[in-house]
């Protein structure tokens, strides 16, 4: 089988009523990034940054994977499908995606303050200031910050190398090393790029500009297309 890899961000989960980034009604136009995702900002203000995080975990509780998520897992009949996301809900999971490798963490996990491998599922269950992990630590979210170590970004990248396809949805490709990912792509192989706006990127890639309910559908039939062929 060949192998497709993804690259999503928040883009892909927004028809799911999440809010990206850094279009103009993105979480960074409410919120200052220093302030909730940098180690700084939780040393500053534990119960700020605990509860920008519930709230997100709250509101991943209530909406559900939309049609971007659902074409990708359609995929999996014919090809090997191989996810890397930016993002931090769990939507492709729920749309039955198998195989997902998360670079920024999850929202349902939190970890211990002392311990980085020490990471408990907590579902979809707020984290309070007092809430210990197995070793007595504060428990702080399961999250990357501005600043941190990216551990998945090793992974991530040996998956892009074995791409047969490369396909991107619904991310700025702002953030590095996420972004820096499309390098590690075979010349060769074929890239696609599903985005509402016109996203900048230093590399031959076909460019479907719709949002990811409609555009990754495109995408999927063509690979399809491709592989009965
Ligand atoms: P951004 O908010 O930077 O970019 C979202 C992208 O999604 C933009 O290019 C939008 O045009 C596109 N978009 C919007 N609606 C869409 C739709 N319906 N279908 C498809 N695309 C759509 O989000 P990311 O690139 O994911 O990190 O941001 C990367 C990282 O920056 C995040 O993981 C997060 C953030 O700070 C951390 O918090 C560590």
């Amino acid at each position: 089988m060949k192998r497709v890899v993804i690259l999503t961000g928040a883009g892909i989960s927004a028809e799911s009523g999440i809010s990206t980034f850094r279009d103009s009604d993105g979480l960074w136009e409410q919120y200052r990034v220093e302030d909730v995702a940098t180690p700084e900002g939780y040393a500053k203000d534990k119960a700020l940054v605990l509860d920008f995080y519930n709230q997100r975990r709250r509101q991943l509780a209530t909406v559900e994977p939309n049609e971007g998520h659902k074409q990708l897992v359609r995929l999996e009949q014919y090809y090997d499908v191989q996810i890397i996301t930016q993002n931090v809900d769990n939507l492709h999971e729920q749309a039955g995606s198998k195989n997902v490798l998360h670079l920024h963490g999850e929202l349902t996990k939190a970890r211990s303050e002392r311990n980085d491998d020490l990471i408990v599922d907590i579902g979809y269950n707020d984290i309070h200031l007092g809430d210990k992990a197995p070793d007595g630590a504060q428990l702080r979210p399961h999250i990357v910050w501005f600043g941190e170590a990216v551990p998945n970004i090793e992974p991530a990248a040996a998956l892009c190398e074995q791409a047969d396809f490369f396909v991107v949805v619904g991310t700025s490709m702002n953030v590095y090393p996420a972004a820096g990912l499309i390098h590690y792509v075979p010349r060769t192989s074929p890239c696609y790029l599903v985005d509402p706006k016109a996203v900048t990127i230093s590399r031959n890639i076909k460019v479907i500009q719709e949002k990811a309910g409609t555009g990754v559908k495109k995408v999927v039939d063509e690979l399809i297309e491709l592989c009965n062929k």
